[in-house]
Parts: C-alpha cells; sequence; structure tokens
C-alpha cells in the first residue's frame, strides 16, 4: 500500500521583524545574520496565538469536511506546548469540528516531534486504510532577547493529512533513526525559554547527521545522488546547508544539484525563522512551490533533527499532479505580514497573559486572526473560531 502526504499546508502570525532592524539594535553586522545564518526575517507571535491557533490555522487551509469527517487521529508535535496535560491536539479537534471518534496526542522530543507523528500516522493508515491521519507541526520559538538563539526565533505551523493513496508523496519505509542523551538544548519546566549550548547543538546536529547517513547507506545502500532534493530540519539555513555540505562533500556534481534545490527549500525558512517542528516540513513546501527543477516521480531526502537528541533519515517519492496541491500566493501572503520596529516586537516579546485571583484572564488583547486565544476563565484557555 502506498502511504503518504495528501496535503500540506502552513500558517504564519501575521507580524514580522526585519533581521536588518534586529541587527542595528544589536549592534551587529546585518551580514552576520543574512549571510551567516541564512536568516532575513523572523515571524513574531502576539499572546492570542499560540500553537493550537497557528495548527489549528495551518489545518483548516487543507481540510475540506470530508477529510474532517474521516480523520481518526491527530497528532500535533511541538516543544512549546501550552499545558503540562491536555495535548494541544484535543483542542484542535474541537476548534476543526473533527470527527468525534478520533485519537488526539501531542508528542514532544524538540524539533523531532512531528517526524515520530508522521511515523506513527504511516502505520495506522497501513492497519486502517479508508481513515486519514491529522499530523500538525506548531511551535513559537524564543531564546530571549539579545540572545545567541535571538537572530533564529520564530513562530508557524505546518498541517499535514496522511492517507493511503497521497496526492503529494508515498513515504518509502527505509527510516533510520538515532538517539543520543546529550544536553544541546533543553527546556526545565520552571523555565520560560529554552536553554541552549549553541555551537555544541550545531556540532552534534551535523555528527547526528553524518553518522546516521553512513548507516542509512550501509542499511539501503542509497547514495546521496539518488535523490532529486534534501529536506533538512532547518534551525537557521546556514545549518541545514552545514549538514548539506558534510554528507555531500565527496560527490561536488551531486552537492551542486542539490544545493540548487536547498536554496529553494529556504525560500520560507528564511522569512519565518526556526518554527522548531515544523522546520523541516516548511523546508518541503517551500521547496515544492518554488522549484521549477521537481517532477513526479523524484526522490527526497529528510534529516529531522530533534536536540536531546533524536534524529531520523527518511525519503519519499513526488506523485504525478503533485503541483495540484500547492498554493502560488505564499510569498504574497508572507510579504503582507505587519513588519514590527524592534521596539515593537520587544513589547510583544515580554507580554504575558495575566490572570486574577480567580485565574481570569484581566489583559488579553482583541486579535482578528480566523483562531484566536479570546480569554480565559478558571485558568481554562478559550479560543474562538470566526
Ligand atoms: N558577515 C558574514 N558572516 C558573519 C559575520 C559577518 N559580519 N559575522 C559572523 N558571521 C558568520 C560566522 O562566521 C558564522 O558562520 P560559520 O558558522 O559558517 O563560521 C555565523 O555567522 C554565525 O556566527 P557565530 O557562530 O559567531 O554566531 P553566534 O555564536 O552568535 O550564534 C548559534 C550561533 C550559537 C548557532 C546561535 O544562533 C544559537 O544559539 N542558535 C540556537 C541553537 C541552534 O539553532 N542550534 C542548531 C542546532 S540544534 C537544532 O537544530 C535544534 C533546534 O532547532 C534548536
Amino acid at each position: 500500500m502506498k502511504i503518504g502526504i495528501d496535503k500540506i499546508g502552513f500558517a504564519a502570525p501575521g507580524y514580522v521583524l526585519d533581521l536588518a532592524d534586529l541587527a542595528l539594535a544589536r549592534q551587529v553586522d546585518p551580514n552576520k545574520y543574512k549571510l551567516g545564518l541564512l536568516q532575513s526575517q523572523m515571524a513574531v507571535a502576539p499572546i492570542t496565538q499560540d500553537i493550537v491557533t497557528l495548527g489549528a490555522q495551518a489545518a483548516q487551509a487543507i481540510l475540506t469536511n470530508e477529510d474532517k469527517a474521516q480523520i481518526d487521529m491527530i497528532i500535533v508535535g511541538t516543544e512549546s506546548s501550552i499545558d503540562q496535560s491536555k495535548a494541544a491536539a484535543v483542542f484542535i479537534h474541537g476548534l476543526l469540528g473533527i470527527n468525534p471518534f478520533a485519537r488526539s496526542i501531542e508528542i514532544k522530543e524538540a524539533c523531532y516531534g512531528a517526524t515520530a507523528g508522521l511515523v506513527l500516522a504511516k502505520s495506522h493508515i497501513a492497519q486502517s486504510p479508508n481513515s486519514k491521519v491529522l499530523v500538525i507541526a506548531s511551535d513559537i520559538a524564543k531564546y530571549g532577547i539579545a540572545s545567541a538563539g535571538e537572530p533564529t526565533q520564530g513562530a508557524g505551523a505546518v498541517a499535514m493529512l496522511v492517507t493511503a493513496d497521497p496526492a503529494i508523496m508515498v513515504l518509502h519505509d527505509d527510516n533510520v533513526c538515532q538517539t543520543r542523551d546529550i544536553m544541546d538544548f533543553w527546556r526545565p519546566n520552571e523555565d520560560k525559554y529554552p536553554r541552549v549550548d549553541g555551537r555544541f547543538s550545531t556540532v552534534q546536529y551535523t555528527d547526528c547527521l553524518t553518522t546516521t547517513f553512513a548507516e542509512y547507506q550501509k542499511r539501503t545502500g542509497k547514495k546521496l545522488a539518488d535523490f532529486a532534493a534534501m529536506c533538512l530540519h532547518i534551525p537557521f539555513s546556514k545549518q541545514g546547508l552545514k549538514g548539506l555540505q558534510a554528507i555531500g562533500k565527496e560527490d561536488e556534481a551531486t552537492l551542486d544539484r542539490l544545493t540548487a534545490r536547498f536554496h529553494e527549500a529556504i525560500v520560507y525558512n528564511k522569512l519565518v525563522g526556526n518554527i522548531y517542528t515544523g522546520s523541516i516540513f516548511l523546508s518541503l513546501l517551500s521547496l515544492l512551490e518554488n522549484s521549477q527543477a521537481l517532477k513526479a516521480g523524484d526522490d527526497i531526502l529528510f534529516y529531522s533533527y530533534g536536540s536531546g537528541a533524536v534524529c531520523e533519515l527518511f525519503s519519499g517519492r513526488l506523485v504525478e499532479g503533485y503541483q495540484n496541491q500547492l498554493d502560488n500566493n505564499r510569498l504574497e501572503s508572507l510579504n503582507q505580514r505587519t513588519p514590527l520596529t524592534v521596539e515593537d516586537y520587544e513589547a510583544l516579546f515580554f507580554e504575558e497573559i495575566q490572570v486574577d485571583e480567580t485565574g481570569k484572564a484581566i489583559n488579553i488583547p482583541t486579535d482578528e486572526a480566523d483562531f484566536a486565544l479570546i480569554d480565559i476563565q478558571d485558568h481554562k484557555r478559550i479560543y474562538r473560531k470566526k
């Protein structure tokens, strides 16, 4: 049975900060962000937007009523969860009006969680070919004002519908994972922002890739030259490029070809920033919507990396007519976001929902987005769908 990605959607909050402005404010050469990190802008979320609203928005963009009736599992991968117990998928299930007889869960392992969701979705469809699984990667990446990670921040969600006989990509059965118990990026319960050993994390990202790729080649017999493109986890675009170069350095012609595709695969990531679990899938979306070089039958290699660390290499094949499932106006929508000054961004960064002694929110602003957090009552988050 062929199983894979039938539809893919994306949502980002409506605010954006230009990294040239951030560089100026931080007294850093703008080329450090533009060329050193290969990033141009970052998406910024107000307090009325979170992983639930962004995830619901990304899914709403692709689902029909028929899909909603057939979905029997929703998996949200995230590392910026809004509740220690209740899964974001349950809120999204309610907001979207999904079939009540569905399973709704949240998966956590840093930026890797949604890849685990995709694997689980595939196994589920193998057992229930008529059902559909909604996999959502939704995150808000915040490192801290003037921190090393600040220019790599971002916010957004990618939603994928996983089905039998998919219209975009069939996933192969060639997955190879690796787990390493390391502390390169983590967020203790008492901390608002992650702790990160930045340099160590970049070394681990690449070392996990080279060692897992060696194992992947041994098990599958596939070479880099067999792939039309590669999508990697993009914490910032330069990191992905370095990963590709690390495994491609012995085949210059293939590396040149895959580097051209790589630049098409980071068009959106450069404008959105790191969206943790969704970054690799945003890169896929960017590749599919910005490359003229791909065709049905092409194989794409994926490298998913979540600090801590778990990584996975896997691949998929583009299906005839995949172009019909895409959105050709995405760049236009990204360009319509409201630009922020650094002062505005800093104000939004520090904004926090305050609750009174009864657990009621006292400072939630109005948000005109299709999905928004509109209140907290008795410590319960209340969302609105337009
Ligand atoms: N012009 C051009 N390039 C410049 C420049 C200038 N004026 N100034 C500096 N650069 C280049 C540097 O040479 C460097 O490039 P190379 O790595 O290719 O040499 C690049 O800009 C970045 O400079 P630094 O390494 O000095 O930057 P930094 O130390 O201030 O920050 C970082 C880098 C530590 C990775 C930081 O961005 C960070 O902490 N990020 C968060 C952690 C992260 O993303 N880790 C990635 C792997 S972990 C993961 O993938 C999971 C996840 O999502 C978090």
